[in-house]
Protein backbone atom coordinates (compact mmCIF):
# COMPACT_ATOMS: atom_id res chain seq x y z
CA UNK A 1 0.00 0.00 0.00
CA UNK A 2 1.39 3.28 -0.70
CA UNK A 3 2.56 5.85 1.71
CA UNK A 4 -0.39 8.23 3.56
CA UNK A 5 0.45 11.57 1.97
CA UNK A 6 1.37 14.96 4.69
CA UNK A 7 -1.13 17.61 3.48
CA UNK A 8 0.39 21.16 3.84
CA UNK A 9 -2.11 24.31 4.71
CA UNK A 10 -0.78 27.57 3.72
CA UNK A 11 -3.53 30.10 5.08
CA UNK A 12 -3.33 33.79 6.54
CA UNK A 13 -6.53 33.52 7.71
CA UNK A 14 -6.90 32.29 11.09
CA UNK A 15 -10.48 31.00 11.17
CA UNK A 16 -9.79 29.66 7.73
CA UNK A 17 -7.01 27.54 8.78
CA UNK A 18 -8.81 26.36 11.66
CA UNK A 19 -11.90 24.97 9.92
CA UNK A 20 -9.36 23.40 7.44
CA UNK A 21 -7.59 21.45 10.42
CA UNK A 22 -11.05 20.68 11.06
CA UNK A 23 -12.19 19.00 8.62
CA UNK A 24 -8.77 17.09 7.58
CA UNK A 25 -8.25 15.64 10.84
CA UNK A 26 -11.01 13.65 10.01
CA UNK A 27 -9.90 12.00 7.12
CA UNK A 28 -7.88 9.00 7.99
CA UNK A 29 -6.46 8.75 4.27
CA UNK A 30 -3.61 11.58 5.67
CA UNK A 31 -1.22 11.00 7.25
CA UNK A 32 -0.05 14.70 8.58
CA UNK A 33 -1.49 18.40 8.60
CA UNK A 34 0.77 21.23 8.50
CA UNK A 35 -0.82 24.43 8.83
CA UNK A 36 1.22 28.18 8.15
CA UNK A 37 -0.06 31.51 8.22
CA UNK A 38 4.15 32.60 7.20
CA UNK A 39 3.62 31.19 3.38
CA UNK A 40 7.62 31.40 3.56
CA UNK A 41 8.08 28.88 6.10
CA UNK A 42 5.55 26.45 4.61
CA UNK A 43 7.43 26.71 1.01
CA UNK A 44 10.06 25.54 3.18
CA UNK A 45 8.70 22.46 4.18
CA UNK A 46 7.12 22.03 0.95
CA UNK A 47 10.26 21.66 -0.64
CA UNK A 48 11.31 19.04 1.81
CA UNK A 49 8.57 17.12 0.64
CA UNK A 50 10.05 15.65 -2.73
CA UNK A 51 6.76 17.06 -4.67
CA UNK A 52 4.84 14.26 -2.49
CA UNK A 53 2.66 16.33 -0.21
CA UNK A 54 -0.86 17.69 -1.54
CA UNK A 55 -0.61 21.61 -1.28
CA UNK A 56 -3.53 23.44 -0.15
CA UNK A 57 -2.49 27.40 -0.84
CA UNK A 58 -4.75 30.01 -0.04
CA UNK A 59 -4.37 33.37 -2.89
CA UNK A 60 -7.24 35.91 -1.43
CA UNK A 61 -4.58 38.17 0.00
CA UNK A 62 -1.23 37.48 -1.82
CA UNK A 63 -0.09 38.84 -4.93
CA UNK A 64 0.07 35.08 -5.77
CA UNK A 65 1.71 34.52 -9.71
CA UNK A 66 5.13 34.15 -8.44
CA UNK A 67 4.51 32.53 -5.42
CA UNK A 68 2.27 29.79 -7.05
CA UNK A 69 4.83 29.30 -9.72
CA UNK A 70 7.32 28.67 -6.88
CA UNK A 71 5.49 26.13 -4.99
CA UNK A 72 4.10 24.23 -8.50
CA UNK A 73 7.34 23.15 -9.54
CA UNK A 74 7.40 21.11 -5.65
CA UNK A 75 3.93 20.46 -4.86
CA UNK A 76 2.05 18.25 -8.22
CA UNK A 77 -0.50 17.99 -5.92
CA UNK A 78 -1.62 21.54 -5.89
CA UNK A 79 -5.08 23.04 -4.61
CA UNK A 80 -5.65 26.85 -4.69
CA UNK A 81 -8.74 28.49 -2.72
CA UNK A 82 -9.43 31.84 -2.70
CA UNK A 83 -13.23 34.18 -1.51
CA UNK A 84 -13.07 35.42 -5.03
CA UNK A 85 -14.15 32.65 -7.24
CA UNK A 86 -14.72 34.66 -10.40
CA UNK A 87 -14.12 32.91 -13.53
CA UNK A 88 -10.68 34.69 -14.21
CA UNK A 89 -9.27 33.39 -10.71
CA UNK A 90 -10.33 30.03 -11.49
CA UNK A 91 -8.87 29.69 -15.22
CA UNK A 92 -5.80 31.43 -13.63
CA UNK A 93 -5.29 29.31 -10.76
CA UNK A 94 -5.59 26.52 -13.21
CA UNK A 95 -2.96 27.75 -15.82
CA UNK A 96 -0.70 28.23 -12.79
CA UNK A 97 -0.49 24.11 -12.38
CA UNK A 98 -3.36 23.78 -9.66
CA UNK A 99 -5.17 20.61 -9.69
CA UNK A 100 -8.13 22.26 -8.42
CA UNK A 101 -9.65 25.34 -7.20
CA UNK A 102 -11.78 25.47 -4.49
CA UNK A 103 -14.24 28.48 -3.78
CA UNK A 104 -14.18 29.86 0.35
CA UNK A 105 -15.67 29.00 3.02
CA UNK A 106 -14.62 25.97 1.35
CA UNK A 107 -17.43 22.62 1.83
CA UNK A 108 -16.15 20.14 3.44
CA UNK A 109 -16.77 17.32 1.05
CA UNK A 110 -15.90 19.29 -1.89
CA UNK A 111 -12.35 18.95 -0.12
CA UNK A 112 -12.38 15.66 0.92
CA UNK A 113 -13.53 14.23 -2.65
CA UNK A 114 -10.67 16.69 -4.00
CA UNK A 115 -7.85 15.33 -1.71
CA UNK A 116 -8.78 11.58 -2.72
CA UNK A 117 -8.79 11.94 -6.33
CA UNK A 118 -5.49 13.53 -5.60
CA UNK A 119 -4.67 10.61 -3.61
CA UNK A 120 -5.47 7.85 -6.27
CA UNK A 121 -4.09 10.28 -9.01
CA UNK A 122 -7.69 9.99 -10.47
CA UNK A 123 -7.91 13.10 -12.09
CA UNK A 124 -11.43 12.45 -13.47
CA UNK A 125 -12.89 14.47 -10.92
CA UNK A 126 -11.10 17.64 -11.08
CA UNK A 127 -10.93 19.73 -13.79
CA UNK A 128 -8.42 18.61 -16.02
CA UNK A 129 -9.93 17.21 -19.28
CA UNK A 130 -8.19 15.70 -22.20
CA UNK A 131 -8.86 17.87 -25.67
CA UNK A 132 -8.23 16.60 -29.00
CA UNK A 133 -7.26 20.12 -30.84
CA UNK A 134 -7.23 19.23 -35.36
CA UNK A 135 -6.36 21.81 -37.23
CA UNK A 136 -7.72 21.71 -40.69
CA UNK A 137 -8.73 23.48 -43.74
CA UNK A 138 -10.23 21.98 -46.83
CA UNK A 139 -7.40 23.83 -48.92
CA UNK A 140 -3.81 22.61 -49.22
CA UNK A 141 -0.66 24.30 -48.67
CA UNK A 142 -2.42 26.60 -46.21
CA UNK A 143 -0.17 26.20 -43.00
CA UNK A 144 -1.87 23.18 -41.24
CA UNK A 145 1.13 21.46 -40.51
CA UNK A 146 3.02 24.86 -39.80
CA UNK A 147 0.27 24.94 -36.88
CA UNK A 148 -0.09 22.01 -35.63
CA UNK A 149 3.56 21.78 -34.71
CA UNK A 150 4.35 25.17 -33.10
CA UNK A 151 0.70 25.07 -31.39
CA UNK A 152 1.55 22.02 -29.64
CA UNK A 153 5.30 22.73 -28.51
CA UNK A 154 3.86 26.25 -27.34
CA UNK A 155 0.94 24.16 -25.12
CA UNK A 156 3.41 22.10 -23.93
CA UNK A 157 5.33 24.70 -22.67
CA UNK A 158 2.33 26.99 -21.43
CA UNK A 159 0.28 24.68 -19.64
CA UNK A 160 3.82 21.88 -18.34
CA UNK A 161 1.64 19.14 -19.31
CA UNK A 162 1.63 16.02 -21.85
CA UNK A 163 1.10 17.14 -25.16
CA UNK A 164 0.53 14.84 -28.42
CA UNK A 165 1.54 15.77 -31.69
CA UNK A 166 -0.34 13.28 -34.01
CA UNK A 167 0.26 13.55 -38.16
CA UNK A 168 -2.87 12.10 -39.39
CA UNK A 169 -2.14 13.41 -42.84
CA UNK A 170 -1.90 9.86 -43.39
CA UNK A 171 -0.85 9.83 -47.53
CA UNK A 172 1.11 13.08 -47.18
CA UNK A 173 2.18 13.62 -43.47
CA UNK A 174 5.23 15.78 -43.06
CA UNK A 175 5.60 16.73 -39.25
CA UNK A 176 8.27 13.96 -39.10
CA UNK A 177 9.95 16.19 -42.04
CA UNK A 178 9.19 19.33 -40.75
CA UNK A 179 11.12 17.91 -37.15
CA UNK A 180 13.35 16.49 -38.84
CA UNK A 181 12.56 13.09 -36.66
CA UNK A 182 13.29 9.46 -37.71
CA UNK A 183 10.42 7.90 -36.12
CA UNK A 184 10.61 4.08 -35.30
CA UNK A 185 7.00 3.75 -35.21
CA UNK A 186 3.95 5.24 -37.07
CA UNK A 187 0.05 5.63 -36.73
CA UNK A 188 -0.92 2.29 -38.46
CA UNK A 189 1.60 0.46 -36.23
CA UNK A 190 0.52 1.75 -33.07
CA UNK A 191 -3.19 1.37 -33.77
CA UNK A 192 -2.21 -2.25 -34.35
CA UNK A 193 0.00 -2.83 -31.43
CA UNK A 194 -0.02 -0.54 -29.13
CA UNK A 195 -3.40 0.03 -28.05
CA UNK A 196 -4.54 -1.01 -24.21
CA UNK A 197 -0.68 -1.06 -22.82
CA UNK A 198 0.35 0.46 -19.99
CA UNK A 199 1.01 4.64 -20.36
CA UNK A 200 4.55 3.67 -20.04
CA UNK A 201 4.93 0.96 -22.80
CA UNK A 202 2.13 3.16 -24.97
CA UNK A 203 4.72 6.09 -24.47
CA UNK A 204 7.46 4.09 -26.06
CA UNK A 205 5.45 4.54 -29.56
CA UNK A 206 6.07 8.01 -29.89
CA UNK A 207 8.75 10.41 -30.52
CA UNK A 208 9.69 12.74 -27.62
CA UNK A 209 10.65 15.55 -28.92
CA UNK A 210 13.90 16.98 -27.03
CA UNK A 211 13.22 15.73 -23.91
CA UNK A 212 9.96 17.81 -23.59
CA UNK A 213 6.61 17.06 -22.81
CA UNK A 214 5.90 16.88 -26.27
CA UNK A 215 5.40 13.32 -27.88
CA UNK A 216 5.12 13.34 -31.71
CA UNK A 217 3.49 10.08 -33.95
CA UNK A 218 4.37 9.96 -37.43
CA UNK A 219 1.96 9.37 -40.35
CA UNK A 220 2.38 5.68 -41.85
CA UNK A 221 5.45 4.98 -43.88
CA UNK A 222 3.86 3.20 -46.58
CA UNK A 223 0.37 4.41 -48.64
CA UNK A 224 -0.93 0.54 -48.35
CA UNK A 225 -0.67 1.03 -43.99
CA UNK A 226 -2.49 4.25 -44.73
CA UNK A 227 -5.37 2.60 -46.64
CA UNK A 228 -5.83 0.31 -43.97
CA UNK A 229 -6.64 2.25 -41.42
CA UNK A 230 -10.46 2.75 -40.80
CA UNK A 231 -12.78 5.27 -38.75
CA UNK A 232 -13.08 2.98 -35.85
CA UNK A 233 -9.06 2.48 -35.54
CA UNK A 234 -8.97 6.47 -35.13
CA UNK A 235 -11.48 6.11 -32.50
CA UNK A 236 -9.77 3.50 -31.16
CA UNK A 237 -6.72 5.39 -31.13
CA UNK A 238 -8.32 8.65 -29.57
CA UNK A 239 -9.23 7.05 -26.84
CA UNK A 240 -6.54 5.54 -25.99
CA UNK A 241 -4.57 8.74 -26.29
CA UNK A 242 -7.13 10.81 -23.94
CA UNK A 243 -6.19 8.28 -21.30
CA UNK A 244 -2.38 10.02 -21.33
CA UNK A 245 -2.54 13.28 -23.23
CA UNK A 246 -3.65 16.32 -21.54
CA UNK A 247 -3.67 18.26 -25.21
CA UNK A 248 -3.93 15.99 -28.41
CA UNK A 249 -3.51 18.24 -31.69
CA UNK A 250 -3.90 16.79 -34.95
CA UNK A 251 -2.59 17.46 -38.34
CA UNK A 252 -4.40 16.06 -41.42
CA UNK A 253 -5.18 16.14 -45.14
CA UNK A 254 -7.11 18.73 -47.09
CA UNK A 255 -9.53 15.87 -48.40
CA UNK A 256 -12.91 15.42 -47.28
CA UNK A 257 -13.33 11.33 -46.70
CA UNK A 258 -14.92 9.13 -43.97
CA UNK A 259 -11.40 9.61 -42.08
CA UNK A 260 -11.43 13.03 -42.13
CA UNK A 261 -14.96 12.95 -41.34
CA UNK A 262 -13.81 11.17 -38.14
CA UNK A 263 -11.37 13.13 -36.75
CA UNK A 264 -13.11 15.90 -37.20
CA UNK A 265 -16.12 14.84 -35.42
CA UNK A 266 -14.34 13.44 -32.74
CA UNK A 267 -12.35 16.62 -32.79
CA UNK A 268 -13.10 18.93 -29.54
CA UNK A 269 -12.18 22.00 -31.23
CA UNK A 270 -11.29 22.43 -35.40
CA UNK A 271 -9.04 25.33 -35.95
CA UNK A 272 -10.45 25.96 -39.39
CA UNK A 273 -7.13 27.68 -41.28
CA UNK A 274 -7.53 30.49 -43.93
CA UNK A 275 -5.40 32.51 -46.12
CA UNK A 276 -6.74 35.98 -47.16
CA UNK A 277 -7.86 35.55 -50.44
CA UNK A 278 -10.47 34.93 -52.32
CA UNK A 279 -10.58 31.45 -53.72
CA UNK A 280 -9.28 29.98 -49.92
CA UNK A 281 -12.20 31.95 -48.13
CA UNK A 282 -14.83 30.51 -50.78
CA UNK A 283 -13.30 27.23 -50.10
CA UNK A 284 -13.87 27.89 -46.20
CA UNK A 285 -17.62 29.47 -46.59
CA UNK A 286 -18.08 25.38 -47.65
CA UNK A 287 -16.45 23.94 -45.07
CA UNK A 288 -18.46 25.69 -42.24
CA UNK A 289 -21.56 24.71 -43.99
CA UNK A 290 -20.57 20.99 -43.94
CA UNK A 291 -19.78 21.75 -40.38
CA UNK A 292 -23.27 23.18 -39.86
CA UNK A 293 -24.46 20.04 -41.46
CA UNK A 294 -23.05 17.73 -39.13
CA UNK A 295 -23.90 19.85 -36.37
CA UNK A 296 -21.17 20.66 -34.33
CA UNK A 297 -21.60 22.89 -31.71
CA UNK A 298 -20.90 26.33 -31.85
CA UNK A 299 -18.02 27.32 -30.47
CA UNK A 300 -16.46 24.03 -31.89
CA UNK A 301 -15.24 25.03 -34.60
CA UNK A 302 -12.43 28.43 -34.95
CA UNK A 303 -11.49 30.28 -37.70
CA UNK A 304 -7.86 30.83 -38.18
CA UNK A 305 -6.26 33.46 -40.49
CA UNK A 306 -2.99 32.90 -41.52
CA UNK A 307 -0.13 35.02 -43.05
CA UNK A 308 -2.12 38.12 -42.24
CA UNK A 309 -1.17 41.19 -43.29
CA UNK A 310 -2.52 44.32 -42.31
CA UNK A 311 -2.37 46.52 -45.23
CA UNK A 312 -3.90 43.58 -47.26
CA UNK A 313 -6.98 44.91 -49.41
CA UNK A 314 -9.46 41.85 -48.13
CA UNK A 315 -9.77 43.36 -44.25
CA UNK A 316 -10.65 40.86 -41.44
CA UNK A 317 -14.07 42.74 -41.36
CA UNK A 318 -14.86 41.30 -44.81
CA UNK A 319 -13.98 38.02 -44.24
CA UNK A 320 -15.95 38.22 -41.02
CA UNK A 321 -19.17 39.32 -42.85
CA UNK A 322 -18.89 36.93 -46.07
CA UNK A 323 -18.45 33.91 -43.13
CA UNK A 324 -21.13 35.26 -40.92
CA UNK A 325 -18.44 34.17 -38.43
CA UNK A 326 -15.92 35.67 -36.02
CA UNK A 327 -12.02 35.35 -36.85
CA UNK A 328 -10.73 33.61 -33.88
CA UNK A 329 -6.85 34.34 -34.18
CA UNK A 330 -4.35 35.60 -36.89
CA UNK A 331 -1.39 34.38 -37.56
CA UNK A 332 1.84 37.08 -39.48
CA UNK A 333 3.08 36.18 -42.55
CA UNK A 334 6.60 35.50 -41.19
CA UNK A 335 8.27 33.01 -44.32
CA UNK A 336 11.90 33.37 -43.55
CA UNK A 337 11.82 32.40 -39.77
CA UNK A 338 9.31 29.89 -41.08
CA UNK A 339 11.15 28.31 -44.09
CA UNK A 340 14.35 28.38 -41.55
CA UNK A 341 12.48 26.33 -38.83
CA UNK A 342 11.64 23.95 -41.64
CA UNK A 343 14.42 23.64 -42.84
CA UNK A 344 16.41 23.25 -39.41
CA UNK A 345 14.14 20.54 -38.15
CA UNK A 346 13.05 22.87 -35.05
CA UNK A 347 10.14 25.20 -33.97
CA UNK A 348 9.56 28.31 -34.79
CA UNK A 349 10.67 29.36 -31.19
CA UNK A 350 13.79 28.09 -31.30
CA UNK A 351 14.72 30.26 -34.19
CA UNK A 352 14.03 33.37 -32.46
CA UNK A 353 11.67 33.20 -29.39
CA UNK A 354 11.00 36.95 -29.48
CA UNK A 355 9.63 36.57 -33.19
CA UNK A 356 6.54 38.18 -33.95
CA UNK A 357 5.42 34.61 -35.37
CA UNK A 358 6.72 32.75 -32.30
CA UNK A 359 5.21 35.31 -29.40
CA UNK A 360 2.11 34.61 -31.79
CA UNK A 361 2.28 31.32 -31.43
CA UNK A 362 2.50 31.27 -28.01
CA UNK A 363 -0.24 33.63 -27.04
CA UNK A 364 -2.48 31.71 -29.43
CA UNK A 365 -1.44 28.19 -27.15
CA UNK A 366 -2.46 30.12 -24.38
CA UNK A 367 -5.86 31.57 -25.24
CA UNK A 368 -6.44 28.01 -26.43
CA UNK A 369 -6.01 26.36 -23.49
CA UNK A 370 -7.24 28.93 -21.34
CA UNK A 371 -10.33 28.86 -23.15
CA UNK A 372 -10.83 25.60 -22.68
CA UNK A 373 -10.34 25.49 -18.76
CA UNK A 374 -12.97 28.44 -18.91
CA UNK A 375 -15.33 26.49 -20.92
CA UNK A 376 -14.74 23.23 -18.46
CA UNK A 377 -15.32 25.69 -15.12
CA UNK A 378 -18.58 27.05 -16.54
CA UNK A 379 -19.80 23.15 -17.29
CA UNK A 380 -18.62 22.62 -13.76
CA UNK A 381 -20.44 25.38 -12.53
CA UNK A 382 -23.80 24.65 -14.15
N1 LIG B 1 2.45 32.38 -41.24
C1 LIG B 1 3.16 32.05 -42.31
N2 LIG B 1 3.95 32.97 -42.91
C2 LIG B 1 4.67 32.65 -44.00
N3 LIG B 1 4.69 31.43 -44.57
C3 LIG B 1 3.94 30.47 -44.03
C4 LIG B 1 3.13 30.72 -42.87
N4 LIG B 1 2.49 29.57 -42.54
C5 LIG B 1 2.89 28.65 -43.46
N5 LIG B 1 3.75 29.19 -44.34
C6 LIG B 1 4.37 28.50 -45.48
O1 LIG B 1 3.38 27.86 -46.23
C7 LIG B 1 3.85 26.64 -46.75
C8 LIG B 1 2.84 25.55 -46.50
O2 LIG B 1 2.78 25.32 -45.11
P1 LIG B 1 2.30 23.91 -44.50
O3 LIG B 1 3.06 22.81 -45.12
O4 LIG B 1 2.32 24.08 -43.05
O5 LIG B 1 0.81 23.88 -45.07
P2 LIG B 1 -0.23 22.66 -45.04
O6 LIG B 1 -1.58 23.27 -45.02
O7 LIG B 1 0.12 21.73 -43.99
O8 LIG B 1 0.03 21.99 -46.46
P3 LIG B 1 -0.48 20.53 -46.95
O9 LIG B 1 -1.91 20.72 -47.37
O10 LIG B 1 0.43 20.22 -48.11
O11 LIG B 1 -0.34 19.57 -45.83
C9 LIG B 1 5.19 26.35 -46.10
O12 LIG B 1 6.20 26.56 -47.04
C10 LIG B 1 5.29 27.38 -45.00
O13 LIG B 1 6.59 27.85 -44.92
MG1 LIG C 1 0.55 19.66 -44.05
Amino acid sequence: MQNKPVVIVLDKNENSRKVLMSFLQDFDLIENIEVYEDYDRGFENIKKQNGEAIVIVDITDIDSDEFIEKVRLHASKLIITSTDYSTNTIVKALRMGAKEFLPKPIIKNDLLRTISSLINNDYSEVYSQSKIITVYSNKGGIGKTTLAINLAKELEKVTKCKVALIDLNLQLGDVSTFLNLNPTFDVSYVIKNFINKDEEIFLKAFERYKDSLLYILSDPTYIEQAESISPQDITKLFNELKKVFSYIVVDMSSNIDENSLKILDLSDLVLFTTIVNVPAIRNAQRCLTLFNSRRYPKDKVKIIVNRYIESDDIKIEDIENTLGEKIYWRIPNNYFTIMEAINKGICVSEINSNSNIANNFRDLAAKISDDIIEKTVMQYRV
